[in-house]
């Protein structure tokens, strides 16, 4: 890639975090941001993203597929984010859009990788093959205790109907596990990852996120102001 290519590229930013974390509220609140200052925007999340993604979104959501194995979800995962990254993602950055997500490949690592055991190297690998080796440039992380995350469940449970999906079917300890493993990735790649508190209001967290995803286009040669 040459730099001008480099220049006209899109940034490609996620958003990660337990289910209940805020994630959707403050994604919608950054497109709107990004939007306001022209900024062409592609607003989509995983799993699902494209029609064939959604259709495996369904699979690993259905309450029936309880003999689901870890394999099989960790595949089912990585065959929507091949398909998100080629026929959505890849587009849109190199058509210059900058594209927000909801939950990426750190979603399968924090879940299937530290919450349910599936090993780290073997998910990299499944993750590389998958996204071509496509990262994000901002991972903005929502971060919840589990018996915080546990409790924004149980109440959206109540409020909606009983288990929403199959994948709602976890413990304290199985957040305990997510919420460790998001951590440790983000100690490690600092420059990537942004770590909020989701218990800060609503307001807070957005200019949080507007302040760093100002630095981050200033950085990337579009200059002027969020919010
Ligand atoms: P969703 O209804 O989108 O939940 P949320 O609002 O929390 O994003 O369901 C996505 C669920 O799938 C969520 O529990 C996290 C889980 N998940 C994984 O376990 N691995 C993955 O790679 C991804 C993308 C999601």
């Amino acid at each position: 890639m040459t730099r001008t290519d480099a220049a006209n590229r899109g940034l490609f930013i996620t958003l990660e975090g337990p289910d209940g974390a805020g994630k959707t509220t403050q994604a919608a609140l950054l497109v709107r941001a990004l939007q306001e200052r022209g900024i062409s925007v592609n607003e989509t999340r995983e799993p699902g993203g494209t029609r064939i993604g959604e259709r495996i979104r369904d699979i690993l959501h259905d309450l029936g597929h309880q003999e689901m194995l870890s394999p099989t979800e960790v595949l089912l995962f990585a065959a929507s984010r091949a398909q998100h990254v080629g026929e959505r993602i890849q587009p849109a950055l190199e058509a210059g859009q900058t594209v927000v997500c909801d939950r990426f490949a750190e979603s399968t690592l924090a879940y299937q990788g530290y919450g349910r055991g599936v090993d780290l190297d073997a998910l990299r690998r499944i993750t590389q093959f998958a996204t071509g080796g496509l990262r994000p440039d901002l991972v903005i992380l929502l971060d919840l205790d589990a018996s915080a995350a546990m409790e924004r469940r149980r109440r959206d449970e109540q409020s909606n109907g009983i288990l929403r999906n199959r994948l709602d079917r976890l413990d304290a300890s199985f957040y305990d596990q997510v919420r460790r493993g998001y951590l440790e990735m983000a100690d490690q790649e600092p420059d990537r990852w942004l770590i909020l508190d989701a218990m800060l209001p609503i307001a807070m967290l957005h200019q949080a996120i507007c302040e760093r995803v100002e630095k981050l286009l200033a950085d990337h040669g579009t200059v002027g102001d969020l919010d």
